[in-house]
């Protein structure tokens, strides 16, 4: 498939974005888990999370979908997952394969994951290591450090304290998942704070956590099945805020969108470069994740420097600020990004060789890039290479370039956010978005 885009002047209107990525993997797995019934409101039904949903299926939970993105599982029980008849396909998603090999290392029979081409390029090594020092065994090719990966746990798993070499919520959710079946409380660090959803939804299923600035320790218990109301997806916005700061005259609103503060760099990176961002809280002070109606408008935008603890809260939105950094004024720098080279692909190199395509220059660094602007854009033939981030934000860039721009290989943004098309279409007011065979 493929992305025809045209340029557009304005966007304007409201919008929604689907539910949130890594909040509907953590419901649809925790719910499995759980004694009890657990009722799912706004899961993301898109390729990543449906992969969730098939593999517990297999491990032995009911799931019944209820209606569009409402689900109900009746959950296994901590001890009642069962071993399954195949090998489990995560396809594109490391959340799947990673929250996974954490929930697998507790259980007592082998399981085996892969995952397509892209996700067994990825390192799983970070996530066995922890889990072999807990008990469990994770063999496979590379050393055990890529799909396709057999584990199997040995009951009870040693309680550990990890220490992260790696800003990672799909690490520390392992370790704290395995750590259900371990003989005491378990604890990870992490260099940075990563997106805390594992710990928030652990705590409303019932799990007794302690967390303070750097680690979390969790201590071993049943969880209970409950009610999960999944947030938007902020990094699906992100793509529609950016071309919303770009070519929002009058403004572009966007409705319930989670704003939990692991996940907003790229509001404060937004702002920082002056971007006019409006949010307007519609959550109340129960709901285990903050959302709020989130407004843009066409803005000036200048360079700024993005690295540091910001970088974990950003990390999966820096494909669409570098589009934004291209049209700002300055040299915006993106320092310690290191991760970026390991996501769905080597997202710097991509970003750099096609939006080099579209006589944009990104300099790339070991663990960033340098961009400096306002550059132009030139319509031009881009591909995705498979990675549904880059795709989305090749489309933005598209959008404000001069002639037409053909993005390739666009199938894989159904991952993650299956109307963005649509969505930028109806915000535009006219087609901007083709998809095409
Ligand atoms: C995710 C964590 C991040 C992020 C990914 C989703 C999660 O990955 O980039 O898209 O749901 O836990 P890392 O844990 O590798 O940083």
């Amino acid at each position: 498939m493929k992305f025809r885009v045209r340029p557009v002047r304005r966007l304007a209107g409201s919008a929604e974005v689907p539910g949130d990525k890594s909040i509907s993997h953590r419901s649809a797995l925790l719910g499995a888990l759980a004694d009890g019934a657990t009722e799912i409101h706004g899961y993301l039904e898109a390729e990543d999370c449906l992969r969730t949903i098939t593999a517990i299926q297999a491990l032995g939970a009911a799931v019944t979908r209820k209606g569009p993105s409402h689900y109900r599982i009746e959950g296994a029980g901590r001890h009642g997952l069962r071993e399954p008849g195949n090998v489990i396909d995560c396809g594109n998603s490391g959340t799947t394969a990673r929250l996974l090999l954490g929930v697998l290392a507790g259980q007592p029979f082998w399981t085996m994951l892969t995952g397509d081409e892209s996700l067994r390029r990825r390192p799983m090594g970070r996530v066995g290591e922890p889990l072999r020092r807990m008990g469990a065994a994770v063999v496979g090719r590379s050393g055990g450090s890529k799909l396709p990966l057999a584990v199997k746990g040995t009951r009870p798993l040693r309680a550990i304290t990890h220490d992260s070499p790696v800003a990672s919520a799909q690490v520390k959710s392992a370790v704290l998942l395995a750590g259900l079946y371990a003989d005491g409380p378990v604890s990870v660090i992490e260099p940075a704070p990563s997106r805390d959803h594992s710990e928030r939804m652990l705590r409303q299923f019932g799990a007794r956590l302690l967390i303070d600035e750097r680690s979390v320790t969790l201590t071993p218990g049943d969880l209970h099945g409950t009610t999960v109301s999944v947030p938007g997806d902020v990094s699906s916005a992100a793509f529609l805020l950016v071309a919303a700061t770009l070519l929002g005259d009058p403004g572009v609103r966007i409705d319930r969108v989670g704003v939990n503060p692991t996940r907003t760099g790229v509001l404060d990176v937004l702002e920082a470069m002056g971007a006019r961002l409006g949010r307007e809280p519609v959550s109340s002070a129960d709901d285990a994740e903050p959302a709020a109606a989130l407004t843009a408008s066409a803005s000036e935008l200048r360079a700024t420097a993005i690295g540091g603890a910001l970088i974990p809260r950003v990390i999966d939105e820096i494909p669409a600020l570098a589009i934004a950094a291209a049209c700002a004024r300055g040299v915006t720098t993106i320092g310690d990004a290191a991760e970026l080279r390991v996501k769905e692909s080597d997202r710097i190199a991509a970003l750099a060789r096609e939006l080099g395509k579209m006589s944009v220059r990104v300099e790339e660094r070991p663990d960033g890039m340098t961009i400096a602007g306002p550059q132009r854009f030139r319509g031009a033939r881009v591909a995705s290479g498979g990675d549904h981030r880059v795709a989305m934000a090749l489309a933005i860039a598209g959008l404000v370039a001069e002639g037409e721009t053909v993005v390739e290989d666009t199938a894989c943004v159904a991952t993650s956010f299956p109307q963005f098309a649509a969505t930028l279409n109806a915000l535009a007011g006219t087609p901007v978005v083709l998809v095409e065979d």
